[in-house]
């Protein structure tokens, strides 16, 4: 089968956020082999769930592999592709009685985003039950690293230092009670509804990430971030480490809201928040001038 490919292919509801333009091509490939059949040059994406997608769209190629989610067990292990998201994963290890994975039953994104930023929640990181990934690079081709050789650190793994691709990733979990298992899947899901915004209220997760030692929530939130807001974006008012967007913010908006709250922190604390969100496509001078301030290490 042809990999499936559109053409200036409006974004903006495939996007957590709800922002974004016309991208010039945007391919879905099912499987590896049609991963494989796409020409570079391309950026690669899972669900684009923590991900700012410029209102003016992208001139150039991306992939975006939320299609190409098999899952497959053997014992107490699971292969997952990269387009798996975080609850078909939970509910999937459950299933056969498998325990390790239940933190992710409320994640929006998918298994080679969660890879390269070593998402995690409630003191568990999708690190912790890895035991190999399936990468790609033009370089070295189709390679496997094991969990040591990933550097997983917070947010952190070597997928983002040498641009590798995630393609798959084998899990070893632990055998449990099912029951249990539920339970704590049901908990886990309970915490995000109370602490987090779902997706009907569009964001794209935690913003910032979180400074050695300290919360990037706090110190928003002692600067005043929960009152902040640019256009249709707004700090939520609940966790002020999220913008939502629910007038229809432009990607301008929202940068420029993300560095009113790193100012603020920096001029209070002396703190460089980092951004967790990643930027995809088209900048002007102004929004290349904010994507500097914000991402600058
Ligand atoms: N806090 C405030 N005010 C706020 C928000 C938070 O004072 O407006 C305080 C809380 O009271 C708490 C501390 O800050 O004492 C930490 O807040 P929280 O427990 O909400 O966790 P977090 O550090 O903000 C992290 C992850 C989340 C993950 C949760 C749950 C980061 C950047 N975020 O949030 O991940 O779900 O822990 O474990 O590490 C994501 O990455 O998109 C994400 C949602």
């Amino acid at each position: 089968m042809a990999v499936e490919i559109c053409e200036n292919f409006d974004i903006k509801n495939l996007t957590t956020f709800k922002t974004g333009g016309l991208i010039e091509r945007v391919c879905f490939p099912k499987n590896i082999e049609e991963f494989f059949s796409i020409k570079p040059p391309y950026k690669v994406f899972g669900n684009l769930s923590n991900t700012l997608v410029s209102s003016s769209g992208y001139d150039g190629t991306i992939v975006l592999t939320s299609k190409m989610d098999n899952i497959t067990s053997v014992g107490t292990s699971i292969t997952a592709g990269c387009g798996v998201k975080g609850p078909k994963l939970s509910q999937f290890a459950a299933s056969k009685g498998l325990s390790g994975l239940e933190f992710m039953i409320g994640f929006p994104g998918s298994v080679g985003g969660e890879i390269f930023m070593n998402a995690s929640a409630n003191g568990q990181c999708i690190s912790d039950c890895v035991k190999s990934v399936t990468l790609f690079c033009p370089e070295k081709g189709v390679f496997k690293l094991s969990r040591d050789e990933m550097e997983f650190e917070y947010r952190k793994s070597i997928c983002q230092r040498k641009n590798f691709i995630v393609l798959e990733v084998e899990f070893e979990l632990s055998e449990d009670d099912t029951e249990k298992i539920n339970d704590r899947m049901k908990k886990n899901l309970e915490f995000r509804k109370s602490h987090q915004p779902s997706l009907s209220l569009p964001n794209c997760g935690s913003i910032f990430k979180n400074p050695e030692g300290d919360s990037a929530g706090r110190l928003l939130d002692e600067v005043g971030a929960k009152s902040m807001n640019v256009g249709g974006a707004k700090v939520w008012e609940n966790h002020a480490n999220f913008i939502v967007n629910p007038g229809g913010g432009s990607s301008l908006d929202i940068l420029k809201l993300m560095c009113m709250m790193k100012d603020k922190v920096r001029e209070k604390f002396e703190i460089n928040l980092y951004p967790e969100v990643l930027y995809l496509g088209n900048r002007n001078e102004e929004e290349e001038n904010l994507c500097k301030i914000l991402y600058q290490k």
